[in-house]
Protein backbone atom coordinates (compact mmCIF):
# COMPACT_ATOMS: atom_id res chain seq x y z
CA UNK A 1 0.00 0.00 0.00
CA UNK A 2 2.45 2.93 1.11
CA UNK A 3 4.72 1.79 -2.40
CA UNK A 4 1.49 2.13 -4.47
CA UNK A 5 1.16 5.81 -2.57
CA UNK A 6 4.69 6.91 -2.75
CA UNK A 7 4.82 5.70 -6.38
CA UNK A 8 1.63 7.99 -7.16
CA UNK A 9 2.95 11.06 -5.30
CA UNK A 10 6.14 10.22 -7.04
CA UNK A 11 4.40 10.67 -10.42
CA UNK A 12 2.51 13.90 -9.30
CA UNK A 13 5.76 15.31 -8.46
CA UNK A 14 4.81 17.04 -5.68
CA UNK A 15 1.09 18.01 -6.83
CA UNK A 16 -1.66 17.19 -4.65
CA UNK A 17 -3.54 15.62 -7.91
CA UNK A 18 -3.04 14.81 -11.64
CA UNK A 19 -4.76 17.50 -12.70
CA UNK A 20 -3.53 19.99 -10.77
CA UNK A 21 0.05 18.78 -12.07
CA UNK A 22 -0.96 19.56 -15.33
CA UNK A 23 -2.63 22.93 -15.25
CA UNK A 24 1.00 23.80 -13.85
CA UNK A 25 1.96 21.75 -17.17
CA UNK A 26 0.24 24.11 -19.59
CA UNK A 27 3.24 26.65 -20.25
CA UNK A 28 5.81 23.81 -20.85
CA UNK A 29 2.75 21.76 -23.44
CA UNK A 30 2.63 25.52 -25.37
CA UNK A 31 6.10 25.65 -26.22
CA UNK A 32 6.26 21.87 -26.84
CA UNK A 33 3.25 22.52 -29.06
CA UNK A 34 5.11 25.22 -30.69
CA UNK A 35 8.02 24.20 -30.81
CA UNK A 36 9.58 23.29 -34.75
CA UNK A 37 6.39 24.85 -36.33
CA UNK A 38 7.48 28.62 -36.92
CA UNK A 39 10.40 29.34 -38.53
CA UNK A 40 13.32 31.06 -37.07
CA UNK A 41 12.89 33.94 -37.91
CA UNK A 42 9.65 34.12 -36.63
CA UNK A 43 7.92 35.06 -39.99
CA UNK A 44 6.07 32.10 -40.95
CA UNK A 45 4.25 29.21 -39.60
CA UNK A 46 5.36 25.59 -41.05
CA UNK A 47 3.22 22.37 -40.63
CA UNK A 48 5.83 20.51 -42.62
CA UNK A 49 4.07 16.95 -40.94
CA UNK A 50 0.73 18.12 -43.42
CA UNK A 51 3.11 18.74 -46.38
CA UNK A 52 0.34 20.02 -48.48
CA UNK A 53 0.17 22.32 -51.79
CA UNK A 54 -0.71 25.69 -52.25
CA UNK A 55 -3.20 24.07 -54.85
CA UNK A 56 -5.05 21.81 -52.04
CA UNK A 57 -5.55 24.08 -49.31
CA UNK A 58 -6.93 26.84 -52.12
CA UNK A 59 -9.42 23.96 -53.46
CA UNK A 60 -10.79 23.63 -49.65
CA UNK A 61 -14.48 25.57 -49.49
CA UNK A 62 -15.78 24.96 -46.19
CA UNK A 63 -14.31 23.17 -43.23
CA UNK A 64 -16.14 21.11 -40.52
CA UNK A 65 -14.58 20.42 -37.05
CA UNK A 66 -15.87 17.90 -35.08
CA UNK A 67 -14.94 16.20 -31.47
CA UNK A 68 -16.39 15.81 -28.22
CA UNK A 69 -16.43 17.28 -24.73
CA UNK A 70 -13.50 19.86 -24.08
CA UNK A 71 -12.20 19.12 -27.70
CA UNK A 72 -15.29 20.21 -28.96
CA UNK A 73 -14.83 23.71 -26.89
CA UNK A 74 -11.54 23.74 -28.36
CA UNK A 75 -13.01 23.54 -31.88
CA UNK A 76 -15.42 26.46 -31.65
CA UNK A 77 -12.45 28.88 -30.53
CA UNK A 78 -10.52 27.14 -33.39
CA UNK A 79 -13.95 27.79 -36.21
CA UNK A 80 -13.14 31.76 -34.81
CA UNK A 81 -9.40 31.65 -35.93
CA UNK A 82 -10.04 30.16 -39.56
CA UNK A 83 -12.65 32.02 -40.03
CA UNK A 84 -10.95 35.21 -39.53
CA UNK A 85 -7.70 34.46 -40.70
CA UNK A 86 -8.43 32.28 -43.24
CA UNK A 87 -11.83 33.27 -44.66
CA UNK A 88 -12.73 29.70 -44.89
CA UNK A 89 -16.45 28.60 -43.50
CA UNK A 90 -16.21 26.72 -40.54
CA UNK A 91 -18.83 24.48 -39.28
CA UNK A 92 -18.24 22.84 -35.47
CA UNK A 93 -19.99 20.13 -34.13
CA UNK A 94 -20.61 17.71 -31.31
CA UNK A 95 -19.47 14.15 -32.67
CA UNK A 96 -22.90 12.45 -31.48
CA UNK A 97 -24.89 14.77 -33.64
CA UNK A 98 -22.40 15.50 -36.50
CA UNK A 99 -22.57 11.22 -37.38
CA UNK A 100 -26.15 10.50 -37.46
CA UNK A 101 -27.39 13.40 -39.34
CA UNK A 102 -26.03 13.35 -43.19
CA UNK A 103 -24.53 16.65 -43.21
CA UNK A 104 -23.97 18.53 -46.29
CA UNK A 105 -20.61 17.85 -47.05
CA UNK A 106 -19.07 19.24 -50.05
CA UNK A 107 -16.19 17.32 -52.58
CA UNK A 108 -13.82 19.81 -50.77
CA UNK A 109 -15.09 20.46 -47.19
CA UNK A 110 -12.18 19.62 -44.95
CA UNK A 111 -13.21 17.33 -41.97
CA UNK A 112 -10.87 18.40 -39.11
CA UNK A 113 -11.69 15.82 -35.81
CA UNK A 114 -10.05 16.86 -32.52
CA UNK A 115 -9.55 13.82 -29.94
CA UNK A 116 -6.68 14.10 -26.82
CA UNK A 117 -7.26 10.61 -26.78
CA UNK A 118 -7.86 9.71 -30.46
CA UNK A 119 -10.08 6.95 -29.51
CA UNK A 120 -13.31 8.81 -28.43
CA UNK A 121 -15.96 6.52 -30.57
CA UNK A 122 -17.98 9.03 -31.79
CA UNK A 123 -15.71 11.08 -33.21
CA UNK A 124 -13.84 8.48 -34.75
CA UNK A 125 -17.43 7.36 -36.39
CA UNK A 126 -17.87 10.52 -37.82
CA UNK A 127 -13.93 10.54 -39.18
CA UNK A 128 -14.90 7.24 -40.68
CA UNK A 129 -18.55 8.06 -42.55
CA UNK A 130 -16.00 11.29 -43.77
CA UNK A 131 -13.60 8.74 -44.90
CA UNK A 132 -16.07 6.90 -46.86
CA UNK A 133 -17.57 9.66 -48.43
CA UNK A 134 -13.93 10.87 -49.78
CA UNK A 135 -13.03 13.15 -47.99
CA UNK A 136 -10.07 14.58 -46.77
CA UNK A 137 -9.76 13.82 -42.47
CA UNK A 138 -7.05 16.38 -40.68
CA UNK A 139 -6.70 14.86 -37.19
CA UNK A 140 -5.63 17.12 -34.37
CA UNK A 141 -4.98 14.97 -31.30
CA UNK A 142 -2.77 14.15 -28.75
CA UNK A 143 -1.73 10.30 -29.51
CA UNK A 144 0.50 9.67 -31.82
CA UNK A 145 -0.78 6.22 -33.43
CA UNK A 146 -4.17 6.56 -31.61
CA UNK A 147 -7.09 4.92 -33.64
CA UNK A 148 -7.60 8.29 -34.78
CA UNK A 149 -4.17 9.05 -35.82
CA UNK A 150 -3.75 6.49 -37.73
CA UNK A 151 -7.38 6.17 -39.72
CA UNK A 152 -7.01 10.42 -40.81
CA UNK A 153 -4.90 11.24 -44.07
CA UNK A 154 -3.12 13.75 -41.96
CA UNK A 155 -2.45 14.44 -38.06
CA UNK A 156 -1.31 17.39 -36.17
CA UNK A 157 -0.24 16.42 -32.95
CA UNK A 158 -0.41 18.04 -29.76
CA UNK A 159 2.52 17.80 -27.62
CA UNK A 160 0.98 17.93 -24.25
CA UNK A 161 2.36 15.17 -22.85
CA UNK A 162 0.45 11.87 -21.33
CA UNK A 163 -3.06 13.69 -19.65
CA UNK A 164 -3.80 11.57 -16.68
CA UNK A 165 -6.88 13.28 -14.81
CA UNK A 166 -10.06 12.85 -16.58
CA UNK A 167 -11.03 16.62 -16.78
CA UNK A 168 -9.03 17.84 -19.66
CA UNK A 169 -6.87 21.02 -18.59
CA UNK A 170 -3.51 21.14 -21.20
CA UNK A 171 -4.84 18.89 -24.02
CA UNK A 172 -7.32 21.85 -24.55
CA UNK A 173 -4.76 24.51 -23.79
CA UNK A 174 -2.70 22.73 -27.02
CA UNK A 175 -5.34 21.77 -29.22
CA UNK A 176 -5.59 25.62 -28.95
CA UNK A 177 -2.61 26.33 -30.28
CA UNK A 178 -2.77 23.28 -33.10
CA UNK A 179 -5.80 25.28 -34.41
CA UNK A 180 -4.36 28.96 -33.90
CA UNK A 181 -1.36 27.76 -36.19
CA UNK A 182 -3.60 25.55 -38.41
CA UNK A 183 -5.56 29.11 -38.75
CA UNK A 184 -2.11 30.96 -39.66
CA UNK A 185 -0.99 28.47 -42.33
CA UNK A 186 -3.85 28.43 -43.99
CA UNK A 187 -4.66 32.46 -43.79
CA UNK A 188 -0.27 32.88 -44.89
CA UNK A 189 -1.05 30.40 -47.72
CA UNK A 190 -4.27 32.06 -48.93
CA UNK A 191 -2.95 35.31 -48.34
CA UNK A 192 -5.81 36.45 -46.39
CA UNK A 193 -3.69 37.91 -43.77
CA UNK A 194 -0.71 40.17 -43.98
CA UNK A 195 2.59 39.04 -43.78
CA UNK A 196 3.43 41.67 -41.15
CA UNK A 197 0.14 40.44 -39.29
CA UNK A 198 1.73 36.94 -39.52
CA UNK A 199 4.79 38.17 -37.75
CA UNK A 200 2.59 39.77 -35.05
CA UNK A 201 0.96 36.70 -34.33
CA UNK A 202 4.03 34.46 -34.37
CA UNK A 203 5.57 36.29 -31.95
CA UNK A 204 2.29 36.73 -29.49
CA UNK A 205 2.06 32.70 -29.76
CA UNK A 206 5.78 32.59 -28.74
CA UNK A 207 4.95 35.12 -25.47
CA UNK A 208 2.06 32.66 -24.14
CA UNK A 209 3.73 30.26 -22.34
CA UNK A 210 5.60 33.15 -20.04
CA UNK A 211 2.46 34.89 -19.73
CA UNK A 212 0.75 31.29 -18.88
CA UNK A 213 3.46 31.25 -16.13
CA UNK A 214 2.61 34.19 -14.40
CA UNK A 215 -1.32 33.54 -14.78
CA UNK A 216 -0.59 30.89 -12.65
CA UNK A 217 0.57 32.62 -9.67
CA UNK A 218 -2.79 34.03 -9.30
CA UNK A 219 -3.74 30.34 -7.68
CA UNK A 220 -3.44 31.64 -4.16
CA UNK A 221 -6.32 34.23 -5.26
CA UNK A 222 -8.24 31.82 -7.11
CA UNK A 223 -8.34 29.15 -4.59
CA UNK A 224 -10.05 31.77 -2.25
CA UNK A 225 -12.48 32.67 -3.99
CA UNK A 226 -12.96 29.01 -5.21
CA UNK A 227 -13.78 28.44 -1.16
CA UNK A 228 -16.37 30.96 -1.27
CA UNK A 229 -18.24 29.74 -4.60
CA UNK A 230 -18.30 26.50 -3.56
CA UNK A 231 -20.83 26.82 -1.00
CA UNK A 232 -22.95 27.72 -4.06
CA UNK A 233 -25.28 25.24 -5.88
CA UNK A 234 -24.99 27.42 -9.04
CA UNK A 235 -22.61 29.39 -10.84
CA UNK A 236 -22.72 31.00 -14.59
CA UNK A 237 -20.30 31.39 -16.56
CA UNK A 238 -20.46 34.68 -19.13
CA UNK A 239 -18.84 35.85 -22.28
CA UNK A 240 -19.53 37.41 -25.75
CA UNK A 241 -17.67 36.37 -28.72
CA UNK A 242 -14.82 33.97 -28.12
CA UNK A 243 -14.88 34.54 -24.52
CA UNK A 244 -18.42 32.83 -24.54
CA UNK A 245 -16.36 29.88 -26.11
CA UNK A 246 -13.84 29.93 -22.90
CA UNK A 247 -16.72 29.92 -20.77
CA UNK A 248 -18.13 27.31 -22.14
CA UNK A 249 -14.90 25.10 -21.54
CA UNK A 250 -15.04 27.12 -18.31
CA UNK A 251 -18.43 25.78 -16.86
CA UNK A 252 -17.79 22.29 -18.29
CA UNK A 253 -14.57 21.97 -15.94
CA UNK A 254 -16.14 23.63 -13.08
CA UNK A 255 -19.75 21.16 -13.26
CA UNK A 256 -17.66 17.75 -13.70
CA UNK A 257 -15.29 17.84 -10.87
CA UNK A 258 -16.86 20.09 -8.17
CA UNK A 259 -20.50 18.62 -9.27
CA UNK A 260 -21.76 21.93 -9.02
CA UNK A 261 -24.41 23.26 -11.11
CA UNK A 262 -22.57 25.81 -13.98
CA UNK A 263 -23.75 26.74 -17.53
CA UNK A 264 -22.11 29.39 -19.53
CA UNK A 265 -24.03 31.98 -21.23
CA UNK A 266 -23.37 34.36 -24.59
CA UNK A 267 -23.95 37.37 -22.42
CA UNK A 268 -26.66 38.80 -25.13
CA UNK A 269 -28.36 36.38 -24.66
CA UNK A 270 -28.92 36.32 -20.50
CA UNK A 271 -31.98 38.50 -21.01
CA UNK A 272 -34.01 35.32 -23.25
CA UNK A 273 -34.50 33.58 -19.42
CA UNK A 274 -31.32 33.30 -17.93
CA UNK A 275 -31.51 36.46 -15.71
CA UNK A 276 -34.72 34.78 -13.94
CA UNK A 277 -32.14 32.41 -12.45
CA UNK A 278 -29.81 34.93 -10.82
CA UNK A 279 -30.19 35.58 -7.67
CA UNK A 280 -28.71 37.67 -4.57
CA UNK A 281 -24.83 36.41 -4.40
CA UNK A 282 -24.85 34.12 -7.05
CA UNK A 283 -21.83 33.58 -8.64
CA UNK A 284 -21.34 34.78 -11.57
CA UNK A 285 -17.75 34.84 -13.62
CA UNK A 286 -17.84 37.22 -16.65
CA UNK A 287 -15.15 37.03 -18.64
CA UNK A 288 -13.86 40.38 -20.19
CA UNK A 289 -11.05 40.40 -23.03
CA UNK A 290 -12.64 41.23 -26.34
CA UNK A 291 -12.14 44.94 -27.41
CA UNK A 292 -14.68 45.73 -29.65
CA UNK A 293 -17.28 43.98 -27.58
CA UNK A 294 -16.06 45.44 -23.78
CA UNK A 295 -19.07 48.04 -23.68
CA UNK A 296 -21.76 45.45 -24.47
CA UNK A 297 -20.29 43.22 -21.69
CA UNK A 298 -20.05 45.77 -18.92
CA UNK A 299 -23.84 46.26 -20.09
CA UNK A 300 -24.83 42.61 -19.17
CA UNK A 301 -22.32 42.62 -16.02
CA UNK A 302 -24.62 45.90 -14.57
CA UNK A 303 -27.73 43.59 -15.30
CA UNK A 304 -26.36 40.43 -13.29
CA UNK A 305 -25.32 42.87 -10.28
CA UNK A 306 -29.13 45.21 -10.36
CA UNK A 307 -29.56 41.38 -8.96
CA UNK A 308 -27.15 41.29 -6.68
CA UNK A 309 -24.83 38.64 -7.92
CA UNK A 310 -21.59 38.47 -7.16
CA UNK A 311 -19.37 39.00 -9.69
CA UNK A 312 -16.14 37.68 -10.86
CA UNK A 313 -14.77 39.46 -13.87
CA UNK A 314 -11.23 38.22 -15.37
CA UNK A 315 -9.95 40.54 -17.71
CA UNK A 316 -6.46 42.17 -19.31
CA UNK A 317 -3.90 43.44 -16.76
CA UNK A 318 -4.46 47.15 -16.28
CA UNK A 319 -8.15 47.43 -17.39
CA UNK A 320 -9.21 49.73 -14.34
CA UNK A 321 -12.48 50.35 -15.33
CA UNK A 322 -13.52 46.79 -15.18
CA UNK A 323 -12.82 46.81 -11.20
CA UNK A 324 -15.89 49.20 -11.21
CA UNK A 325 -18.07 47.46 -12.21
CA UNK A 326 -17.83 43.85 -10.08
CA UNK A 327 -16.76 42.19 -7.20
CA UNK A 328 -13.66 40.96 -7.57
CA UNK A 329 -11.04 40.80 -10.53
CA UNK A 330 -8.83 38.61 -11.80
CA UNK A 331 -6.15 40.06 -14.39
CA UNK A 332 -4.47 38.54 -17.22
CA UNK A 333 -1.51 39.66 -18.97
CA UNK A 334 -2.63 40.69 -22.34
CA UNK A 335 -2.06 39.02 -25.61
CA UNK A 336 -4.29 39.88 -28.92
CA UNK A 337 -7.76 39.16 -28.13
CA UNK A 338 -7.85 36.44 -30.53
CA UNK A 339 -5.26 34.34 -28.42
CA UNK A 340 -7.21 35.06 -24.58
CA UNK A 341 -8.95 31.78 -24.23
CA UNK A 342 -4.93 30.52 -23.30
CA UNK A 343 -5.07 33.18 -21.06
CA UNK A 344 -8.76 32.75 -19.11
CA UNK A 345 -8.40 29.19 -19.38
CA UNK A 346 -5.72 28.71 -16.65
CA UNK A 347 -7.51 30.56 -13.96
CA UNK A 348 -11.12 28.71 -15.01
CA UNK A 349 -9.21 25.39 -14.51
CA UNK A 350 -7.77 26.57 -10.84
CA UNK A 351 -11.50 27.35 -10.24
CA UNK A 352 -13.13 24.51 -10.59
CA UNK A 353 -10.04 22.43 -9.14
CA UNK A 354 -10.08 24.20 -5.96
CA UNK A 355 -14.04 24.28 -6.09
CA UNK A 356 -13.62 20.56 -6.15
CA UNK A 357 -11.00 20.08 -3.37
CA UNK A 358 -13.09 22.36 -1.11
CA UNK A 359 -16.04 19.93 -1.85
CA UNK A 360 -13.96 16.77 -1.03
CA UNK A 361 -14.05 15.17 -4.44
CA UNK A 362 -12.19 12.59 -5.94
CA UNK A 363 -10.65 16.02 -8.57
CA UNK A 364 -8.81 13.34 -10.63
CA UNK A 365 -11.97 10.64 -11.08
CA UNK A 366 -15.11 12.43 -10.70
CA UNK A 367 -18.23 9.85 -10.42
CA UNK A 368 -19.66 8.58 -13.64
CA UNK A 369 -16.97 10.17 -16.03
CA UNK A 370 -14.46 8.42 -18.17
CA UNK A 371 -11.28 9.77 -19.53
CA UNK A 372 -11.76 8.45 -22.87
CA UNK A 373 -15.32 7.63 -24.64
CA UNK A 374 -14.71 4.18 -26.49
CA UNK A 375 -17.79 3.09 -26.23
CA UNK A 376 -21.40 5.17 -27.28
C1 LIG B 1 -14.32 12.54 -22.19
C2 LIG B 1 -13.29 13.25 -21.34
C3 LIG B 1 -13.19 14.70 -21.76
C4 LIG B 1 -12.89 14.82 -23.24
C5 LIG B 1 -13.91 14.05 -24.07
C6 LIG B 1 -13.45 13.92 -25.52
O1 LIG B 1 -15.59 13.04 -21.90
O2 LIG B 1 -13.64 13.15 -19.98
O3 LIG B 1 -12.17 15.34 -21.02
O4 LIG B 1 -12.89 16.16 -23.63
O5 LIG B 1 -14.05 12.72 -23.58
O6 LIG B 1 -12.27 13.16 -25.52
P1 LIG B 1 -11.19 13.18 -26.64
O7 LIG B 1 -10.13 12.21 -26.18
O8 LIG B 1 -11.87 12.73 -27.90
O9 LIG B 1 -10.70 14.56 -26.77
Amino acid sequence: FLVTWDAQAAEKGGYAHYMQKEIYEQPKAVRDTLSGRVTEDGTRVVLSELGWTEDLIKQIDRIHIVACGTSYHAGLVGKAAIEKLARIPVDVEVASEYRYRDPIVSRNTLIVVISQSGETADTLAALRNAKALGNRVLAITNVVGSSVAREADDVIITWAGPEISVASTKAYTTQLVALYLFAIYLGQTLQTIAQDAVTTYVRELQALPQKLDEVLQSAPQIEEIARAFAVWDDAFFLGRGIDYYVALEGALKYKEISYIHAEAYPAGELKHGTLALIVDHVPVIALVTQDELYEKSLSNIKEVKARDAYVLGIAWAGDEEIAKSVDRVLYVPRTLPFFAPIMLIAPLQLLAYYASVARGNDVDKPRNLAKSVTVE
